[in-house]
This record gives structure tokens, sequence and C-alpha cells, in this order.
């Protein structure tokens, strides 16, 4: 095959099929943030409360878990591990896949390592654009998933968005028409914001938990490189003192 149609189909090819599963819905960034332990903290509680019952972290254990973010270990016992679970143990959901599949029509995957697949600010979105749409299964669509097979599990902590076009009435568009949240839920718009951006945090952590321990080191490291550079100068003095 000529080398260049070879190199352009390798460019295109995916593309075109990135593009057919992606929506049009504008993202809206973040940036994540593993400094912040009260935000990875937050955004594990909330996994576990809302997430766990139905997508397993099968590559992450507890313990590794709480250690990692800083909770200790008495407060992570009582609070964090399920009744019955072990801090050693790793973070399998109960749910029989097989069933889950035929409920929600897709079992509910893994997502130990979904931040590497979806970005993050994907996960964010995701987690925000739940609206109202009585077509589908479950009553709501998605806008950067459109017929996504999850219900909007944090309804009670949101309340309802609606997906109003500009020019008034409802719409099911993706991408032309405005998220308006008409019946409030339990957290205000900010905290419900807030808490997307700690769950999608937490998850970039899941996806490369030693990526918190290399942050860590680095500052070690350099200490240590700042000390071996002024040992070796004053070393160095010492030597042309000698020579000279
Ligand atoms: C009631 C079960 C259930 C709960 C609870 C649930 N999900 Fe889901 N989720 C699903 C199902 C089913 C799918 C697959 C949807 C599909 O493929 O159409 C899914 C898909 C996803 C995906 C897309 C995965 C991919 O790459 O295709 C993400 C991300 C996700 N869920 C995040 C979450 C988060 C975060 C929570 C907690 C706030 C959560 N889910 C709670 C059932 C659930």
């Amino acid at each position: 095959m000529n080398i260049r149609l070879f190199v352009a189909m390798c460019l295109v090819v995916p593309g075109l099929a990135a593009a057919s599963s992606a929506s049009d819905w504008k993202m809206k960034e973040m940036t994540p943030d593993l400094e912040n332990l009260p935000s990875l903290q937050r955004g594990f509680r909330l996994y576990l409360n809302y997430c766990l019952g139905c997508h397993s972290l099968k590559y992450q254990r507890y313990g590794r878990t709480t250690s990692d973010l800083g909770i200790p270990r008495d407060i992570a016992v009582e609070n964090l591990v399920f009744t019955g679970r072990k801090i050693g143990e790793l973070m399998v959901s109960a749910m029989d896949p097989e069933q889950a599949k035929s409920w929600f029509g897709a079992p509910p995957p893994d997502l130990t390592m979904v931040a590497r697949v979806r970005d993050p600010t994907w996960i964010y979105n995701y987690l925000t654009t739940f609206y109202v749409d009585t077509s589908r299964p479950f009553g709501v669509n998605n806008k950067v998933f459109p017929n996504v097979g999850m219900p909007h599990v944090m309804m009670d902590l949101q309340g309802l968005q609606f997906c109003t076009s500009p020019g008034g009435g409802n719409t099911d568009e993706a991408g032309d028409c405005e998220l308006v949240t008409e019946e409030g839920g339990l957290y205000s718009a900010e905290d419900f914001d807030r808490a997307a951006y700690d769950i999608a945090n937490f998850l970039f952590y899941t996806g490369e938990p030693s990526r918190l321990e290399r942050h860590r080191l680095g500052v070690y490291v350099l200490l240590f490189l700042v000390v071996l550079y002024v040992l070796t100068f004053l070393l160095g003095r010492e030597y042309s003192k000698e020579v000279h």
C-alpha cells in the first residue's frame, strides 16, 4: 500500500470512530488536583455511597486508598469500609454482572481505569448533564453519553434538570439546549458541581494511584538534589584550593 495513504488512514479512521460516538455538548473544563486531599476524600466517600453499588474498583483496595488519601485507619474502618468487608480487600461491587446487564441494557463497567479511557473532564461533564427525557427507560438521558443505560443516581443531590431550547420548550436534540434545574435537590448548584468535580478527581487518582506517591517522592528527590549540589559545590571549592 502507498505509505502516504496508509498514514492518512491511520489518522482519519480513529478520528471518525471518535466523532461518531461523541456528542457535540460543549464540555466544561476541569483540572484534576491530586494535592487537594479534602477533594479526593469527598470524592471517595461519594463514590462509596453512590457508585460502588454498581461499579467495582477491582484494582484498588480500601486500605491503600484510605492511606493514600490520608484517612486514619479507625475512621475508615468505622465509616467507609462496607459492612462485611475488610480494609485489605479490593473494592468489588456486590452486583451480579449478568443481572445488571438485563436491568440496564449494559453491565456497569469497572471504573478503576475509567479516567484513562475517558478523561476526567468527560467524567465531570457526564455526571452533571443528566436531564429528563421521558422516552428513555429510566426517564433520563445524558448530554455527553447520549442514550446511556445508567440512571441518574445522584438525583436526590442534584434534583432534576430539563433540556430547554433557547426559544422555549423542551428538546432532546444534543447540544442545542440549555440545562435548567427546575426541581432542586439536597445540594445547591455549586455544591453539586463540586461533588461531580470531586468524584472525577477521585477517579483520576484511581486511574494511576502511584501518581500521588510520585508527587510526594518528587519533593524529597528535589530536596536531596539541592543538598547534594551544596555538598558538591563545597567539595569542589576545597579541591580547587589545593590545586592553586
Ligand atoms: C444503578 C447502577 C449504577 C450506579 C449506582 C452508577 N452507575 Fe455508572 N453506569 C451504569 C451502567 C449500567 C453503565 C453503562 C451504561 C451504558 O453503557 O449504556 C454506566 C456507565 C458509567 C460510565 C461510563 C463508562 C464508560 O466508559 O462507558 C461512567 C463514567 C459511570 N457510569 C460513572 C458512574 C459514577 C461516577 C457513579 C456514581 C456517582 C455511577 N456511575 C453510578 C450503572 C450505574
